[in-house]
């Protein structure tokens, strides 16, 4: 099986001037540093403290994962999934790459396994049009929330207990799998006291590193996605990753480039853009994991940085069409990682005519697959040529190896990142924060606190026009 590559050519002052580009020396400079993360990074994976980084030899879990899939292609076409955050990011860029982009469309002999989607909102329209075109009888939720406690997915857990429990009857509750905590939260309860089907989310793994975990390998498994080649790419990344230098090492690579990018040269931000609409979701995964790990106000030593660079996500070629003008003369304050796919699974030929007109008569004869990669090169040519730093991660096709690579190479980068901007990578005091208010307003005990926070007197004058 093939390996993923960076091409990090066009980071480089060679290719995009000293203003912009990165040097070896920067690389180099950052030795003494890479070395020691390297070692903390191993030192806690040891320790059992970061167990994110075996999941990919769990490989024994994931075999019981996919017979209660199969269990549950017996007994149901569909599977939703209700969360939110790193409870459904994943699986929604699992199951986007992975499986045919109308899976929910074909026929069950057509596909390889259920109905699956994914609702991570609580837009009281989205999902009501959801619910109400659903066959209940051959419909499982899967609810997932680590901390069995998230407002928006405990409310569409209730909503769908409620449904279920009034149109199903006796055996409603079959027709739920709540994973969640092994022993805290109310969703364990729940799961404890009805004795409702239940998965674990291993302890210690944060929901933006919960990809290869029950979280995701059960609903992708339940939709036909190969989970064991998904944990195989990964362990094929975590053996590349052992090496202690940036430069041998894609995850290290990765982060040390936007470290230094964002640090000494200004770009704030990263836009992730993948030339496949299969990885467009991937994009938005990467999204919350740079984002959440990384915006941190604080530092190791307690001390304000608001460090992290934003991450953005665009679709190649579509948004050459919306972004690129900006990407290639707005303000230098970019980074663009391309991800290329070198082989799609179908190769669709242009066809020869219209031969009278030379304006769109050169397509004939060419290959949507050699458009889409040549419109990425000229992408890349354009941004280099004015500048801008990008890189391009390549894979030589996608299938569940090479997605678990990537995948496992950005969760690595992201922890390695971490110890660059010196935060903790693994933790998300903002996003509390936030629900905390939320809480609040809707009455939650021991929340009141914070509601008194929000009463207008301490408030600024609303002003609405
Ligand atoms: O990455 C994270 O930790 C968050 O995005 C959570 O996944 C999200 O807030 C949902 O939390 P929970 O799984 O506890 O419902």
């Amino acid at each position: 099986m093939s390996d993923i590559v960076i091409d990090y050519t066009n980071v480089m002052a060679e290719s995009v001037g000293p203003e912009s580009g990165l040097t070896m020396e920067g690389f180099s400079a950052l030795r003494p540093r890479e070395k020691k993360i390297h070692k903390q990074l191993a030192k806690r994976r040891k320790s059992g403290d970061l167990p994110f980084f075996d999941l990919p030899y769990k490989t024994a879990d994931a075999k019981k994962l996919v017979t209660a899939a199969k269990r549950l292609r017996k007994d149901f076409s569909t599977i939703v999934v209700l969360g939110i955050g790193g409870s459904a990011l994943g699986t929604t860029a699992l199951f986007n790459a992975l499986c045919h982009s109308r899976h929910n469309s074909l026929p069950a002999s057509k596909r390889n396994g259920m109905r699956l989607f994914v609702e991570d909102n609580i837009d009281p329209d989205h999902f009501s049009e959801l619910l109400s075109t659903l066959k209940l009888k051959e419909t499982v939720f899967n609810v997932i929330s680590k901390s069995g406690s998230t407002a928006e997915t405990m409310a569409q857990f209730m909503i769908v207990a409620n449904i279920l429990s009034s149109k199903i009857g006796k055996g409603w509750k079959k027709h739920l799998i709540l994973t969640t905590d092994a022993k805290s939260g109310a969703l364990r309860k729940i799961a404890d006291k009805n004795k409702i089907k239940s998965f674990i989310v291993p302890d210690g793994v944060g929901g933006r590193f919960t990809v290869l975990t029950s979280v995701c390998l059960l609903p992708a498994a339940a939709a036909g996605i190969d989970i064991l080649g998904l944990l195989k790419g990964a362990a094929r990344m975590d053996e590349r990753i052992q090496n202690d230098s940036i430069l041998l090492n894609p995850a290290y690579l990765f982060a040390a480039a936007n470290y230094l990018l964002d640090t000494t040269k200004a770009k704030k931000m990263i836009v992730m853009m993948p030339y496949s609409n299969k990885l467009k979701d991937v994009a938005d995964w990467f999204r919350q994991l740079w984002a959440e790990s990384l915006g941190k106000r604080r530092d190791f030593d307690g001390n304000p940085v608001y460090a992290g660079q934003t991450p953005i996500k665009a679709l190649g070629a579509t948004d050459q069409h919306s972004q690129i003008q900006l990407y290639v003369e707005g303000p230098f304050d970019k980074v663009v990682c391309f991800i290329e796919v070198e082989k799609f699974d179908i190769k669709v030929p242009i066809p020869h005519g219209f031969e009278e007109l030379p304006g769109i008569s050169y397509l004939g004869g060419h290959t949507l697959n050699d458009l889409i990669n040549v419109e990425k090169k000229g992408t890349e040519y354009a941004l280099t040529a004015n500048h801008r730093p990008n890189m391009t991660i390549r894979l030589p096709e996608i299938n569940a190896n090479t997605l678990g690579q990537l995948l496992y190479m950005l969760e690595v980068a992201t922890a390695f990142a971490g110890g660059l901007y010196r935060v903790d990578a693994f933790n998300q005091p903002g996003v509390e924060f936030g629900k905390e208010y939320a809480y609040a307003m809707l009455g939650r005990k021991g929340y009141e606190e914070k509601h008194v926070e929000l009463t207008p007197s301490k408030k600024a004058e609303n002003r609405v026009v």
